[in-house]
């Protein structure tokens, strides 16, 4: 017949298979003996780093620096820190991090008196340094006594020109550098005391261990710590970014991420590959969204990252055309990095618990997330209010702004001053929310729920369990609260979300 024709190799290429999204599918309910509360979430993020919560915070320029990454890493999640700093400014990030939970607040972080200073003088400065206590210490450093609150007190009321000297305890327990919190603890109860000070062979004052310190560390007890006990924290470099890559490490970095909109490039790769060799820490190789790129990084990468154009403030699929829906792009790729226990981390496009579940039923060991995460309090930026509504800046790095800040080559661009960007990303703002731990704390319940749901006790068992339905536009308007007016937000639902 005339209308009849055989297929060319145009119209065969639109034979397409189906990729599916978040939306399309849920998880289908099975039978159950799992208590939510009693679901472990524990999981491997990369060859040698395993976390208690599979939750990575973005590497972008509103949503993880310092600040965030330390409270990540205490709930027991990862936090990425993002590349639009200087490579000097990545290595003090770094410090920052493994700082913040160290049990020896190092010498120069100590705040110390001097035997001739008045205790009125100490006083003021013990106050507006949030301590309670000092080390004592004379000109070479050597520890003299120590001096708190309850000594200065008695001498303040008789004369405020009295010297440390005279009110400081001068029988000071002192402890070795290589003090571990246990015995610490020990020390401080056996001598009813509050503070030790840490000296070397010559009693020069090199730290200070600290009970409420030791304390704080027991509140966070799922907290991913590395092997020295410290907080872990993950770096993006860039694909060519060997200098930032060596820093990263040098500075203790636990997990580096090739931060690539688009990493199955032979350049990046290749690049990648010398990173991976060059470094110890971690390398995980990111983005990919097809099962071919999984094949060409399986064999180096010590993670893989999904996530082509799935991002709340991405563009990228509207401006190239190019993309994978975000369910087929991470099951895709963990089909093939499970034969190599390469671990998957699903990047993007999360707005719900849900989401992230469904991601991990779909192959991924853990979720990154950069909107659910940028309107925290300690995420980068202020507060800012419109129409009586609180709001943070949130922006896409390849974002005009962000790109300007120094991000281009995420997305493969030659940083050229006198040419306009073509960005692949929106600046855009995102509801305030209070602390990070709360909101962490919703996804990972919303995670165990839906691990109840399905009978799952463990990631790999959920992963092993989860079957997925899937659901049509009148499923979809099912599932989300209908035929009411809502007239108070859910800590976890936000019609702002949709
Ligand atoms: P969510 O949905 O959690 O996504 O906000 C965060 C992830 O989005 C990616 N990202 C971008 N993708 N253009 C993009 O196409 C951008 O400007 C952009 N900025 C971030 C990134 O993988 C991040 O983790």
């Amino acid at each position: 017949m005339a209308n009849e024709h055989p297929d060319g190799q145009f119209s065969q290429k639109l034979r397409v298979p189906e990729a599916l999204t978040f939306d399309d599918v849920l998880l289908r309910p099975r039978e159950s003996r799992v208590e939510p509360d009693d679901a472990d979430v524990s999981t491997q993020v990369s060859t040698n780093v395993t976390l208690n919560v599979p939750v990575l915070s973005a590497a972008m320029d509103t949503v993880t620096e310092a600040e965030l990454a330390v409270a990540m890493a205490r709930e027991g999640g990862l936090g990425v820190l993002h590349r639009n700093m200087d490579v000097s400014e990545t290595g003090a990030a770094i410090e920052q991090v493994k700082r913040a939970d160290e049990l020896v607040i190092r010498r120069e972080n100590v705040v110390t008196a001097t035997p001739d200073q008045t205790v009125s003088d100490v006083d003021a400065m013990m106050e507006r340094a949030s301590v309670s206590g000092a080390p004592v210490v004379d000109e070479d450093d050597k520890v003299l006594g120590i001096i708190s609150g309850t000594d200065i007190r008695p001498y303040l009321e008789v004369g405020e020109s009295d010297t440390v000297r005279e009110a400081m305890t001068d029988e000071v327990i002192t402890a070795p550098e290589d003090i571990d919190a246990r015995d610490a603890l020990e020390l401080m109860y056996e001598h009813k005391i509050e503070r030790v000070p840490i000296v070397d062979d010559d009693n020069h004052l090199v730290g200070l261990v600290t009970m409420q310190g030791i304390l704080a560390r027991r509140e966070h007890e799922n907290a991913a710590r590395d092997d020295d006990g410290r907080l872990r924290v993950g770096v993006a470099v860039g694909p060519f970014e060997a200098d930032r890559a060596t820093a990263a490490d040098d500075a203790d970095a636990d997990v580096l991420f090739i931060d690539c909109a688009h990493a199955h490039n032979q350049n990046v790769i290749e690049s990648a590959r010398e990173i991976q060799a060059a470094v110890d820490a971690d390398v995980v190789v990111g983005n990919v969204g097809t099962r071919e790129a999984a094949q060409e990084v399986v064999d180096f990468a010590d993670g893989v990252k999904v996530g082509i154009g799935p991002g709340s403030i991405c563009t990228t699929r509207v401006v190239t055309g190019a993309g994978m829906p975000q369910i087929t792009a991470v099951s895709e790729v963990a089909d093939v990095a499970v034969e190599h226990d390469v671990p998957v981390i699903a990047d993007g496009g999360i707005r719900y618990s849900g989401d992230a579940a469904k991601a991990i039923a779909a192959g991924a060991d853990a979720v990154m997330l950069g909107s659910y995460f940028a309107g925290t309090d300690e995420a980068p930026g202020r507060v800012i209010t419109m129409n009586g509504k609180r709001y943070k800046q949130y922006r896409g790095m390849g974002s005009v702004g962000a790109m300007q800040s120094g991000g281009g080559d995420r997305y493969l661009k030659e940083e050229d001053e006198d040419e306009e960007f073509v960005p692949e990303g929106v600046e855009a703002a995102t509801p305030y929310k209070g602390s990070l731990a709360s909101e962490l704390h919703q996804l990972v319940g919303g995670i165990q729920s839906g691990m109840g749901y399905v009978g799952a006790s463990t990631l790999p068992e959920f992963k092993e369990r989860a079957e997925f339905v899937r659901v049509s536009s009148a499923g979809q308007t099912e599932g989300h609260p209908h035929d009411v007016m809502i007239t108070d937000e859910a800590p976890n639902y936000s019609p702002q979300n949709e």
